[in-house]
């Protein structure tokens, strides 16, 4: 037969009257890239042609012919020595062209009842359902590399910022485990993605289902789908489940960024809270002293190349009718590339977190400073009876006079801070009690509730959160 699939200068079939341009070929052939999903492919085609042949659509010996075809293409992939070829378009295709030339006949019963746009949508689905527990999995590793730093430095003080202005003394360990709580987040919703990719489109065929009596929870259970797309033209067009998954991954990317953007602000010598190992780090080609934290920078740029991924997506659906368009095949790309960056920028930083030497006296040095428990004292005052916006004047007036010298509240005598503090004859209520909640221990141990900074509530944080990780591996 002269068809393209056996003739590479053929016209694409008998109705055509000439061979596709060679200008064509190259703009519309999209092997160079979706060759990655060569082996879900074969995957999504043994358990059609196995259920072709339980409901005898095709014979038993077609099934047997086909499985050892594609066991010996998926063999040949696997050693690197199979040959793609760009005349032949995609990768499904090409393996398609394969199984005939090692099989013959049997070969072209497999795309019975089914069409490239059902598989390439199944295809998709199977390929983007394995990364994504990929991804789970280094989340996971990163998110207990976070907490077991956590952990170590449930009672290192550190200043907790507001406007990047030194607001309230909190633990290094709390300010941690709230980038735990992003990507344990991020981890609920990539399981909620999960369940709608994995739905399978095959059977939908072209658009509109197939004529022959096929058994499409057979192919579902065999592929491990949850279900199957209940409506054959928004099973060969939706691509919503590579856009949630690129969404998803743009939020994940962006809790990255901000952290990057925090290790680097604390890495920077002028702060100097944190160092990174050097194998995280490179140096300058100019300036020798310099030590430079590539990795947060790159990750925090990334983070643009993945929200443009997920952009990418929603400006190819968004014109696209029903059913099936050619536009499609340029769904590839920004979902790979989104899969790939996370997943390099996970494993990076699972590497990189347990590296990180935590300065403690330069953390402890600048949370001294900045006033951090003006707080604490109209806390007190309030405590004492006062209404709180008279103990927020009154603390603000001390502030003013602590500028003024230059000293910290707790460097105040007890008659200096009832001096300063003597708006509203509210100096008697100040006791000797009152450099207790000055101090910076005594600040964060009082913020012990849910989700306050207290070392005791931080180190129960931790195990919650341990505790929440394991449950979600166990669960799917
Ligand atoms: N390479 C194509 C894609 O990625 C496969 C589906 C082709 N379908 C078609 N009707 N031309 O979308």
């Amino acid at each position: 037969m002269n068809s393209p699939l056996h003739n590479k200068t053929a016209a694409w079939s008998a109705r055509f009257a000439e061979p596709v341009s060679e200008l064509v070929q190259r703009y519309t052939a999209s092997v160079s890239f979706d060759q990655r999903l060569a082996l879900v492919d074969i995957r999504g085609s043994l358990a059609h042609a196995e259920m072709l042949a339980a409901q005898a659509i095709i014979s038993q010996d077609d099934w047997r012919q086909i499985q050892d075809g594609l066991t010996r293409i998926r063999a040949e992939i696997e050693a690197g020595i199979f040959v793609w070829q760009q005349d032949l378009e995609d990768v499904h295709l090409n393996i398609e062209a394969r199984l005939t030339t090692l099989i013959g006949i049997a070969g072209k019963r497999l795309h019975t009842g089914r069409s490239r746009n059902d598989q390439v949508a199944t295809d998709l689905r199977l390929w983007l359902r394995d990364e994504i527990d990929q991804i789970g999995f280094l989340l996971k590793t990163l998110s207990m590399a976070l907490l077991d730093l956590a952990h170590a430095h449930a009672d290192t003080i550190m200043p907790g910022f507001t406007h990047l202005q030194v607001a309230q003394p909190v633990t290094f360990g709390h300010h941690l485990l709230a980038y735990v709580e992003m990507f344990l987040r991020d981890q609920q919703r990539l399981m909620d993605c999960r369940a709608r990719v994995n739905q399978l489109p095959l059977g939908a065929a072209a658009l509109a289902g197939t004529s022959y009596p096929i058994d499409r929870m057979r192919v579902a259970h065999t592929l491990g789908f949850d279900g199957v797309c209940r409506n054959s033209l928004d099973a060969v067009s939706d691509r919503d489940f590579a856009i949630e998954f690129c969404a998803t991954a743009a939020l994940l990317m962006t809790h990255i960024s901000r952290l990057s953007e925090e290790l680097v602000l604390w890495i920077s010598p002028r702060i100097g809270f944190i160092d990174i190992a050097d194998r995280f780090c490179t140096g300058s080609s100019i300036m020798p002293q310099k030590k430079n934290p590539d990795v947060p920078e790159l990750a925090r740029g990334k983070t643009g190349r993945v929200v443009g991924d997920l952009m990418a997506l929603l400006m190819l659906m968004k014109a696209q009718p029903l059913a099936y368009n050619k536009d499609n095949q340029e769904d590839k790309e920004p979902l790979f590339d989104a899969v790939d960056t996370v997943s390099d920028t996970l494993r990076v930083f699972a590497a990189m977190i347990p590296g990180i030497v935590v300065k403690r006296d330069a953390m402890r040095a600048a949370a001294l400073q900045g006033y951090a428990t003006a707080t604490d004292l109209a806390d007190y005052l309030v405590k004492k009876g006062l209404a709180f916006r008279d103990a927020h004047e009154a603390v603000a007036q001390a502030v003013k006079v602590c500028v003024a010298q230059g000293c910290d509240l707790a460097d105040l005598s007890l008659d200096a801070l009832r001096h300063a503090t003597s708006l509203g004859g509210q100096a008697e209520l100040i006791g000797a009690d009152v450099q207790a909640v000055l101090t910076l221990e005594g600040s964060i141990a009082a913020r012990n509730h849910i989700g306050g900074t207290a070392p005791e509530q931080v180190r129960q944080a931790i195990a919650v959160a341990r505790q929440t990780w394991l449950r979600l591996f166990c669960e799917k």
